[in-house]
């Protein structure tokens, strides 16, 4: 089983942005919990992360060939069409994360173009919640298809 794990804008910046918010665990540490947890699971993971829309949408789009997608669409979660419309159009299962809660957050973090086109959501766990996403995506994958 082969699942991407694609980040989005400014998730370069894990452990120094905002750590009050996001924590101090940089990608590259969330990166290597999710590579221990897929071993234990028996998935290969591919990981990407973009800070360009069209990047992140491009990478989506690449991700089809896999059996599901983690992802954390950082601030083009509240803004992107074009990715909810990439995510419809592959049709392969997206399992949404977010470091945070948005709706615990600004206003403006409530809208949320992906969450009635992803099979599920992780939300407010901090970096471990990746882990844990990865967990109920894979279990989703093993039981829904
Ligand atoms: C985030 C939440 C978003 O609202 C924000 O724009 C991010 C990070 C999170 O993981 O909590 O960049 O996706």
């Amino acid at each position: 089983m082969k699942v991407a794990v694609l980040n989005g804008p400014n998730l370069n910046l894990l452990g120094q942005r905002e750590p009050h918010l996001y924590g101090q665990t940089t990608l590259a540490g969330i990166e290597a919990e999710l590579s221990q947890v897929a071993a234990e699971l028996s998935v290969q993971l591919t990981f990407g992360q973009f800070n360009g829309e069209g990047d992140l949408v491009t990478a989506v789009q690449t991700a089809r060939a896999c059996d599901g997608i983690l992802l954390n669409a950082a601030a083009y979660t509240h803004t992107s069409i074009a990715l909810r419309d990439a995510v419809l159009a592959i049709g392969t299962p997206v399992w949404a994360v977010h470091l945070t809660d948005p709706e615990a957050r600004e206003a403006f973090r409530h809208i949320d173009y992906l969450a009635d086109v992803v099979v599920g959501r992780t939300v407010g766990l901090g970096a471990r919640g990746y882990a844990v996403a990865l967990r109920a995506l894979t279990q989703h994958l093993r039981t829904e298809v």
